[in-house]
């Protein structure tokens, strides 16, 4: 199987266990893919339920369908702070994480990083045991090319990311471009995470290092947890 395979179902049953964290009261940073979307499905129902919770979302798509399921949303300068962030993955290997295939990692990163306690949820097939997913990285416009230069320079072979029903590249949310890194395997993602951080123009990057308080595996067997400190 390879990595973003995984069924339908594993995402569910990762996606609602972690949903079952969600606390009265609790403000909640609401990620961005098709695993997240189980989980923003799973809290409106409790919202539905009346359970009271105020959701962060971290793009448009999240917030449209928070907003679809009754999520009340405020905006991230609106709350004191994030209880609980819950988000998907492209690949993990211990703990640390490589993000963006949705193009949302700059929004996710500031969410998931200011919650209180984070949550990754994934089916079993973004497992690996060593990072070696391409690392998108979010650049201003027209700094992609001399970001391209310093990719090149860190051992990555760089990709801007284009657009499947537009002409030209992807814009995010918040209008930048994405260039996707591969570096082969990532030997030590720490570095990489700081070096790539300090190319001037890079807005952010997918990689998400010691950030994670636990993630949830979803399988066609059930749902293991891992803690992580
Ligand atoms: C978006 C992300 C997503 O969380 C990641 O791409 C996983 O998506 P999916 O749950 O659809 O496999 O980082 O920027």
């Amino acid at each position: 199987m390879k990595v973003g395979d995984g069924s339908t179902d594993a995402k569910r049953r990762a996606a609602e266990r972690a949903a079952e964290e969600v606390a009265d009261g609790a403000v909640v940073g609401l990620g961005t893919g098709s695993t997240t979307a189980h989980a923003i499905e799973a809290i409106g129902r409790a919202v539905a339920e009346g359970l009271e919770v105020r959701g962060v979302a971290t793009s448009r798509q999240s917030a449209a369908l928070a907003r679809a399921v009754g999520i009340p949303l405020a905006p991230l300068e609106a709350v004191d702070g994030i209880d609980l962030a819950i988000d998907g993955a492209d690949q993990v290997a211990d703990g640390d994480l490589v993000k963006g295939g949705g193009a949302a990692h700059t929004r996710e990163k500031l969410i998931d990083a200011a919650a209180e306690r984070f949550v990754v949820i994934v089916d079993d097939s973004k497992l690996a045991d060593r990072l070696d997913w391409p690392v998108p990285v979010a650049v201003l416009r027209g700094a992609e090319g001399v970001v391209a230069d310093r990719i090149r320079e860190l051992g990555g072979e760089p990709t801007l990311r284009e657009a499947e029903r537009k002409d030209g590249p992807v814009v995010t949310d918040d209008g930048h471009l994405v260039l996707d890194g591969d570096f082969g395997t990532i030997e030590d993602p720490g570095e990489l995470a700081a070096d790539l951080s300090a190319i001037p123009g890079v807005v952010e990057h997918g990689l998400f290092v010691g950030l994670v308080d636990a993630i949830y595996v979803g399988s066609d067997d059930g749902v293991e947890v891992r803690e992580y400190e």
